[in-house]
Protein backbone atom coordinates (compact mmCIF):
# COMPACT_ATOMS: atom_id res chain seq x y z
CA UNK A 1 0.00 0.00 0.00
CA UNK A 2 2.93 2.19 0.75
CA UNK A 3 4.48 1.65 -2.38
CA UNK A 4 1.96 4.16 -3.81
CA UNK A 5 1.72 7.59 -1.90
CA UNK A 6 -1.33 9.62 -3.06
CA UNK A 7 -1.85 11.41 0.80
CA UNK A 8 0.30 12.51 3.56
CA UNK A 9 0.66 14.92 6.47
CA UNK A 10 3.48 17.52 6.94
CA UNK A 11 3.39 18.11 10.71
CA UNK A 12 5.04 22.26 10.38
CA UNK A 13 3.84 25.06 8.39
CA UNK A 14 6.95 26.65 8.36
CA UNK A 15 9.61 28.02 6.04
CA UNK A 16 10.65 24.20 5.36
CA UNK A 17 7.19 22.40 5.85
CA UNK A 18 5.52 24.69 3.41
CA UNK A 19 8.21 24.39 0.93
CA UNK A 20 8.12 20.60 1.29
CA UNK A 21 4.13 21.01 0.96
CA UNK A 22 4.66 22.56 -2.45
CA UNK A 23 7.70 19.67 -3.72
CA UNK A 24 4.60 16.80 -2.87
CA UNK A 25 1.45 18.52 -4.01
CA UNK A 26 3.68 19.49 -7.74
CA UNK A 27 4.14 15.18 -7.95
CA UNK A 28 -0.11 15.14 -7.37
CA UNK A 29 0.20 14.30 -4.33
CA UNK A 30 -2.26 15.47 -1.25
CA UNK A 31 -1.06 16.96 1.68
CA UNK A 32 -2.52 17.52 4.49
CA UNK A 33 -0.36 20.72 6.12
CA UNK A 34 -1.03 20.57 10.24
CA UNK A 35 0.22 23.47 12.74
CA UNK A 36 -0.71 23.95 16.37
CA UNK A 37 -1.92 27.55 15.61
CA UNK A 38 -3.96 29.12 12.52
CA UNK A 39 -1.40 32.74 12.38
CA UNK A 40 1.07 29.98 11.91
CA UNK A 41 -0.91 28.18 9.38
CA UNK A 42 -1.77 31.45 7.46
CA UNK A 43 1.86 32.22 7.38
CA UNK A 44 2.48 29.07 5.58
CA UNK A 45 -0.21 29.59 2.94
CA UNK A 46 0.67 32.60 2.04
CA UNK A 47 4.13 31.48 1.43
CA UNK A 48 3.03 28.67 -0.52
CA UNK A 49 0.60 30.94 -2.45
CA UNK A 50 3.91 33.99 -2.81
CA UNK A 51 6.01 30.86 -3.84
CA UNK A 52 3.44 29.77 -6.78
CA UNK A 53 2.82 33.37 -8.02
CA UNK A 54 6.41 33.95 -8.67
CA UNK A 55 6.91 30.43 -9.96
CA UNK A 56 3.81 31.25 -12.46
CA UNK A 57 5.42 34.80 -13.46
CA UNK A 58 8.95 32.70 -14.16
CA UNK A 59 7.27 30.39 -16.44
CA UNK A 60 7.96 27.67 -14.16
CA UNK A 61 4.38 26.34 -14.17
CA UNK A 62 1.43 27.68 -15.46
CA UNK A 63 -1.42 29.06 -14.12
CA UNK A 64 -3.24 25.85 -14.35
CA UNK A 65 -0.22 23.79 -12.41
CA UNK A 66 -0.62 26.48 -9.73
CA UNK A 67 -4.53 26.27 -9.10
CA UNK A 68 -4.09 22.28 -8.93
CA UNK A 69 -1.02 22.34 -6.94
CA UNK A 70 -3.11 25.02 -4.13
CA UNK A 71 -5.91 22.53 -4.21
CA UNK A 72 -4.15 19.49 -3.09
CA UNK A 73 -2.41 21.34 -0.37
CA UNK A 74 -4.94 21.63 2.80
CA UNK A 75 -4.34 23.73 5.89
CA UNK A 76 -5.75 22.06 8.66
CA UNK A 77 -5.30 22.31 12.30
CA UNK A 78 -6.64 19.24 14.09
CA UNK A 79 -3.95 16.54 14.04
CA UNK A 80 -6.39 13.50 14.28
CA UNK A 81 -8.44 14.93 10.71
CA UNK A 82 -5.07 15.60 9.09
CA UNK A 83 -3.95 11.90 9.91
CA UNK A 84 -6.76 10.14 8.18
CA UNK A 85 -6.25 7.57 5.22
CA UNK A 86 -2.50 9.09 5.00
CA UNK A 87 0.60 6.95 3.91
CA UNK A 88 3.03 9.13 5.07
CA UNK A 89 3.88 11.85 7.74
CA UNK A 90 6.77 14.04 7.44
CA UNK A 91 7.30 16.15 10.56
CA UNK A 92 9.15 19.81 10.00
CA UNK A 93 9.04 21.02 13.38
CA UNK A 94 11.44 22.96 15.66
CA UNK A 95 14.70 21.31 16.04
CA UNK A 96 14.06 20.02 19.71
CA UNK A 97 14.47 16.49 20.56
CA UNK A 98 11.66 16.63 23.23
CA UNK A 99 9.02 18.41 21.23
CA UNK A 100 9.53 16.19 18.21
CA UNK A 101 9.73 12.68 20.41
CA UNK A 102 6.07 14.08 22.20
CA UNK A 103 4.30 14.50 18.44
CA UNK A 104 5.68 11.24 17.32
CA UNK A 105 4.17 9.64 20.12
CA UNK A 106 0.79 11.06 19.38
CA UNK A 107 1.26 10.52 16.01
CA UNK A 108 1.97 6.96 16.76
CA UNK A 109 -1.34 6.78 18.53
CA UNK A 110 -3.42 8.26 15.60
CA UNK A 111 -2.05 6.65 12.50
CA UNK A 112 -2.62 3.25 11.16
CA UNK A 113 -0.13 0.95 11.21
CA UNK A 114 0.91 1.09 8.11
CA UNK A 115 2.08 4.91 7.63
CA UNK A 116 5.93 6.08 7.43
CA UNK A 117 6.77 8.29 9.50
CA UNK A 118 9.69 11.04 8.21
CA UNK A 119 11.36 13.40 10.31
CA UNK A 120 12.96 16.49 8.34
CA UNK A 121 15.39 16.39 11.60
CA UNK A 122 18.82 18.63 10.33
CA UNK A 123 20.90 16.90 13.34
CA UNK A 124 18.95 14.81 15.17
CA UNK A 125 19.02 10.66 15.61
CA UNK A 126 16.68 9.08 13.70
CA UNK A 127 16.53 6.21 16.21
CA UNK A 128 15.96 8.59 19.65
CA UNK A 129 13.00 10.29 17.53
CA UNK A 130 11.76 6.50 16.61
CA UNK A 131 11.91 5.48 20.23
CA UNK A 132 9.08 7.79 21.07
CA UNK A 133 6.80 5.18 18.87
CA UNK A 134 6.21 1.29 18.54
CA UNK A 135 7.14 1.51 14.49
CA UNK A 136 11.08 1.77 14.64
CA UNK A 137 10.94 -0.14 11.36
CA UNK A 138 8.74 2.36 9.33
CA UNK A 139 10.49 5.75 10.72
CA UNK A 140 13.08 7.40 8.75
CA UNK A 141 14.88 10.56 8.25
CA UNK A 142 13.66 12.73 5.01
CA UNK A 143 16.13 15.71 5.37
CA UNK A 144 15.24 18.70 2.66
CA UNK A 145 17.67 21.48 2.19
CA UNK A 146 16.46 25.25 2.16
CA UNK A 147 14.58 25.97 -0.73
CA UNK A 148 13.09 22.63 -0.71
CA UNK A 149 11.80 23.09 -4.61
CA UNK A 150 14.88 24.42 -6.11
CA UNK A 151 17.86 21.88 -3.65
CA UNK A 152 18.09 18.84 -5.50
CA UNK A 153 19.26 16.64 -2.24
CA UNK A 154 17.09 14.75 -0.03
CA UNK A 155 19.17 13.08 2.70
CA UNK A 156 17.49 9.59 3.60
CA UNK A 157 18.61 8.68 7.14
CA UNK A 158 18.39 5.41 8.13
CA UNK A 159 17.91 4.63 12.07
CA UNK A 160 19.16 1.39 13.73
CA UNK A 161 15.88 -0.16 13.13
CA UNK A 162 14.67 1.34 9.61
CA UNK A 163 13.99 -1.63 7.56
CA UNK A 164 15.09 -2.05 4.36
CA UNK A 165 11.48 -1.86 2.94
CA UNK A 166 11.09 1.42 4.41
CA UNK A 167 14.45 2.72 2.85
CA UNK A 168 13.39 1.58 -0.69
CA UNK A 169 10.06 3.07 -0.26
CA UNK A 170 11.42 6.53 0.44
CA UNK A 171 14.29 6.25 -1.71
CA UNK A 172 11.94 5.54 -5.22
CA UNK A 173 9.03 8.60 -3.63
CA UNK A 174 12.25 11.08 -3.49
CA UNK A 175 12.83 10.39 -7.45
CA UNK A 176 9.21 10.56 -7.57
CA UNK A 177 9.74 13.97 -6.55
CA UNK A 178 11.98 14.99 -8.65
CA UNK A 179 14.77 14.70 -5.99
CA UNK A 180 18.16 12.99 -5.67
CA UNK A 181 18.05 10.74 -2.54
CA UNK A 182 21.70 10.40 -0.78
CA UNK A 183 21.21 7.44 2.24
CA UNK A 184 23.17 8.07 5.17
CA UNK A 185 23.10 5.90 8.05
CA UNK A 186 23.09 7.62 11.48
CA UNK A 187 25.55 10.40 12.87
CA UNK A 188 24.85 13.64 14.57
CA UNK A 189 24.25 15.99 11.67
CA UNK A 190 24.30 13.50 9.19
CA UNK A 191 26.42 14.22 5.80
CA UNK A 192 25.77 17.81 4.83
CA UNK A 193 24.90 19.38 8.22
CA UNK A 194 28.20 17.93 10.14
CA UNK A 195 30.49 19.50 7.23
CA UNK A 196 28.22 22.49 7.09
CA UNK A 197 28.16 23.92 11.01
CA UNK A 198 31.69 23.77 11.24
CA UNK A 199 32.15 25.83 7.96
CA UNK A 200 29.66 28.42 8.73
CA UNK A 201 30.69 28.35 12.65
CA UNK A 202 34.05 29.18 11.36
CA UNK A 203 32.73 32.27 9.62
CA UNK A 204 30.98 33.41 13.20
CA UNK A 205 34.33 33.27 14.97
CA UNK A 206 36.23 35.04 11.63
CA UNK A 207 33.59 37.62 12.43
CA UNK A 208 33.55 38.03 16.14
CA UNK A 209 37.68 37.72 16.07
CA UNK A 210 37.32 40.83 14.13
CA UNK A 211 39.58 39.00 11.01
CA UNK A 212 37.34 40.54 8.44
CA UNK A 213 33.97 42.57 7.84
CA UNK A 214 30.85 40.63 7.25
CA UNK A 215 30.28 41.82 3.98
CA UNK A 216 33.94 40.33 2.85
CA UNK A 217 33.86 37.12 4.68
CA UNK A 218 30.62 36.56 2.66
CA UNK A 219 32.38 38.06 -0.75
CA UNK A 220 35.54 35.90 -0.24
CA UNK A 221 33.66 32.51 0.25
CA UNK A 222 31.89 33.22 -3.04
CA UNK A 223 34.32 33.89 -4.92
CA UNK A 224 36.92 31.46 -3.65
CA UNK A 225 34.52 28.93 -3.68
CA UNK A 226 32.17 29.72 -5.95
CA UNK A 227 29.71 29.62 -3.64
CA UNK A 228 26.37 31.14 -4.80
CA UNK A 229 25.71 32.61 -1.15
CA UNK A 230 28.30 32.93 1.24
CA UNK A 231 28.58 31.65 5.30
CA UNK A 232 26.57 34.54 7.07
CA UNK A 233 24.22 35.18 4.07
CA UNK A 234 23.30 31.71 3.34
CA UNK A 235 22.85 31.55 7.75
CA UNK A 236 20.26 34.39 7.38
CA UNK A 237 18.74 32.44 4.81
CA UNK A 238 18.58 29.18 6.71
CA UNK A 239 17.64 30.88 10.38
CA UNK A 240 19.82 32.07 13.13
CA UNK A 241 17.95 29.60 15.52
CA UNK A 242 18.10 26.87 13.24
CA UNK A 243 21.61 26.74 13.19
CA UNK A 244 21.97 27.33 17.17
CA UNK A 245 20.12 24.43 17.65
CA UNK A 246 22.03 22.09 15.10
CA UNK A 247 25.40 23.62 17.18
CA UNK A 248 24.27 23.11 20.37
CA UNK A 249 22.95 19.45 18.97
CA UNK A 250 26.46 19.03 17.48
CA UNK A 251 28.54 20.02 20.87
CA UNK A 252 26.63 18.05 23.07
CA UNK A 253 27.64 14.65 20.46
CA UNK A 254 30.89 15.54 19.12
CA UNK A 255 32.55 18.01 22.08
CA UNK A 256 33.56 21.68 22.56
CA UNK A 257 35.32 22.13 19.02
CA UNK A 258 31.44 22.00 18.07
CA UNK A 259 30.10 24.97 20.44
CA UNK A 260 28.46 27.46 18.87
CA UNK A 261 30.41 31.21 18.62
CA UNK A 262 29.04 33.70 20.86
CA UNK A 263 28.27 35.59 18.25
CA UNK A 264 25.45 33.48 16.87
CA UNK A 265 23.93 33.18 20.68
CA UNK A 266 23.71 37.07 21.18
CA UNK A 267 22.06 37.28 17.99
CA UNK A 268 19.50 34.79 18.32
CA UNK A 269 18.83 36.26 22.08
CA UNK A 270 18.06 39.66 20.46
CA UNK A 271 15.53 38.14 18.62
CA UNK A 272 17.75 38.53 14.95
CA UNK A 273 16.89 35.23 13.68
CA UNK A 274 17.74 36.11 9.81
CA UNK A 275 15.91 36.74 6.90
CA UNK A 276 12.31 35.88 7.91
CA UNK A 277 12.80 38.11 11.06
CA UNK A 278 14.13 40.93 8.96
CA UNK A 279 17.22 40.75 10.58
CA UNK A 280 20.26 38.11 11.39
CA UNK A 281 23.81 39.29 10.56
CA UNK A 282 22.27 41.82 7.80
CA UNK A 283 19.08 43.73 7.86
CA UNK A 284 16.50 43.08 5.44
CA UNK A 285 14.07 45.53 4.30
CA UNK A 286 10.98 44.06 2.13
N1 LIG B 1 10.25 26.51 -9.44
C1 LIG B 1 11.18 25.63 -9.84
N2 LIG B 1 12.49 25.92 -9.99
C2 LIG B 1 12.85 27.17 -9.77
C3 LIG B 1 11.94 28.15 -9.36
C4 LIG B 1 10.59 27.78 -9.20
N3 LIG B 1 9.69 28.62 -8.81
N4 LIG B 1 12.61 29.30 -9.19
C5 LIG B 1 13.86 29.05 -9.48
N5 LIG B 1 14.05 27.75 -9.81
C6 LIG B 1 15.32 27.04 -10.13
C7 LIG B 1 15.76 27.25 -11.51
O1 LIG B 1 16.42 26.09 -11.98
C8 LIG B 1 16.71 28.40 -11.41
O2 LIG B 1 17.62 28.43 -12.41
P1 LIG B 1 17.21 28.95 -13.89
O3 LIG B 1 16.03 29.89 -13.72
O4 LIG B 1 18.44 29.66 -14.31
O5 LIG B 1 16.91 27.72 -14.67
C9 LIG B 1 17.42 28.11 -10.07
O6 LIG B 1 16.35 27.50 -9.28
C10 LIG B 1 17.91 29.36 -9.34
O7 LIG B 1 16.83 30.24 -9.19
P2 LIG B 1 16.94 31.83 -9.20
O8 LIG B 1 17.83 32.25 -10.33
O9 LIG B 1 15.57 32.40 -9.18
O10 LIG B 1 17.57 32.16 -7.80
P3 LIG B 1 19.05 32.51 -7.43
O11 LIG B 1 20.00 32.32 -8.53
O12 LIG B 1 18.97 33.83 -6.76
O13 LIG B 1 19.36 31.36 -6.34
C11 LIG B 1 19.19 30.08 -4.41
C12 LIG B 1 18.67 31.29 -5.17
C13 LIG B 1 18.77 28.82 -5.15
C14 LIG B 1 18.55 30.10 -3.01
C15 LIG B 1 20.76 30.16 -4.35
O14 LIG B 1 21.16 31.38 -3.80
C16 LIG B 1 21.36 29.04 -3.54
O15 LIG B 1 21.52 27.92 -4.02
N6 LIG B 1 21.74 29.35 -2.26
C17 LIG B 1 22.28 28.37 -1.35
C18 LIG B 1 21.17 27.55 -0.77
C19 LIG B 1 21.67 26.46 0.14
O16 LIG B 1 22.86 26.24 0.32
N7 LIG B 1 20.72 25.76 0.77
C20 LIG B 1 21.01 24.72 1.71
C21 LIG B 1 20.94 25.28 3.09
S1 LIG B 1 21.30 24.05 4.31
C22 LIG B 1 19.83 23.35 4.66
O17 LIG B 1 18.80 23.72 4.15
C23 LIG B 1 19.86 22.25 5.64
C24 LIG B 1 19.15 22.64 6.92
O18 LIG B 1 18.98 21.49 7.71
C25 LIG B 1 19.89 23.69 7.68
Amino acid sequence: MNNSFTKIAIIGSGTMGSGIAIVFASAGIDVNLVDVDKRFLDKGMEQIGKFLEVSVKKEKITKDEQDSILKRIKPELNLEKATKEIQLVVEAIIEEEESKKELFKQLDLLCTDDVIFASNTSAISITTLSSATKRSDKFIGMHFFNPPIIMKLVEVVVGSNTTEDTVEKIMNLCKRLGKEPVPSNEAPGFIVNRILWQFLNESYKLLESGIAEKENIDKAVKLGLNHPMGPLELSDYIGLDVMLHIGEYLAIQFGDSYKPALILQKLVGEGRLGKKTGKGFYDYVE
